[in-house]
């Protein structure tokens, strides 16, 4: 089944930026439908994509090859519930992209035996720009991972998790990710504005900086370390401030605080399975 067809369950800011990647990326619309109770936003997201809208789930899903339940993790027992006799009845691939809710905790909620993929996205998804993660049960055929993996890259990267307790260290790293960057280039914009420049150009030189060495990191074959040994001459600025970094333990900071999005992560999923 190579052009399947495609029911997001929950119209909000996720589905929205899937649906347009898809389209953007050559999916016909006429292979899409979303539901939310919100005739309105149900309105907007076809008049802007061409897609088919319902406020009825169990109507998105009956016609689905795959399902993406695309609503928040507190209402995802309520709606996965109710879908699990269409569920059972026509088996699709289920993706998840609710975060923290474990695939065994989801498949009870479905009745059992659901084909299932986790998926964790970050909110550069929105830009088309995302990283995302994604986790297959025992279910998933190779067809299905290769239909999960092609609807998660119309948003950006993809990256399988062989392992399901590996999602937390997803989360830790891309899910919870662009808000530690952002902390940064706050932090250097602020350092900048102390050195005396004004705060336009301190935003611009520190916002610029940060995609243009992204994008070196990401097109170049080299490794970070390689990159930054290439930039750092013996005895000039770059040197004195790595060292100054490397002083004050900044490999220490961020594994400390990636740890802890991680046992957060862990400890939430848990919350959610036990509600
Ligand atoms: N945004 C991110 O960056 C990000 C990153 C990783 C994972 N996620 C995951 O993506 C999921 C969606 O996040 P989001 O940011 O797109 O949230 P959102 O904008 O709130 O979208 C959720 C949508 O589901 C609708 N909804 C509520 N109850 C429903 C029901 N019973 N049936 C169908 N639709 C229903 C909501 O409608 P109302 O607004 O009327 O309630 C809303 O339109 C979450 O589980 C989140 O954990 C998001």
């Amino acid at each position: 089944m190579s052009n399947p067809s495609i029911a997001f369950i929950g119209a909000g800011n996720m589905a929205a930026a899937l649906i347009g990647g898809l389209i953007a990326d050559g999916t016909g619309a006429y292979r899409i439908t979303a539901s939310d109770p919100d005739q309105d936003k149900c309105n907007a997201l076809s008049a802007a994509t061409g897609i088919r809208t319902t406020t009825d789930n169990l109507q998105a899903v009956s016609a689905a090859d795959v399902v993406v339940l695309a609503v928040k993790p507190q209402v995802l027992q309520q709606v996965a519930t109710s879908l699990k006799g269409a569920v059972q009845q026509h088996r699709p691939l289920v993706l998840s992209i609710a975060a923290g809710v474990r695939s065994q905790t989801l498949d009870g909620w479905l009745g059992g035996s659901t084909a299932l993929v986790r998926c964790m996205p970050n909110t550069p998804a929105m830009l088309q720009c995302g990283a995302t993660g994604l986790y297959a049960n025992q279910q998933v055929s190779d067809i299905q991972r290769e239909q999960a993996e092609s609807i998660m890259r119309a948003v950006g990267l993809t990256t399988w998790v062989p392992d399901e307790n590996l999602m937390d260290a997803v989360t830790a790293v891309s899910g919870s990710g662009p808000a530690y960057f952002f902390l940064v280039m706050e932090a250097m914009q602020a350092g900048a504005e102390q050195l005396g420049l004004d705060a336009d150009s301190a935003r611009l030189l520190t916002l610029q900086t940060a995609l243009g060495a992204a994008r070196m990191a990401i097109e170049s074959p080299e490794s970070p370390a390689t990159l930054r040994e290439r930039v750092t001459s013996p005895g000039g600025t770059t040197e004195q401030a790595l060292l100054s970094l490397e002083n004050d333990q900044l490999r220490e900071i961020f594994a400390r605080a990636l740890t802890a999005a991680r046992d957060r992560s862990l400890e939430l999923s848990q919350l959610l399975a036990n509600d």
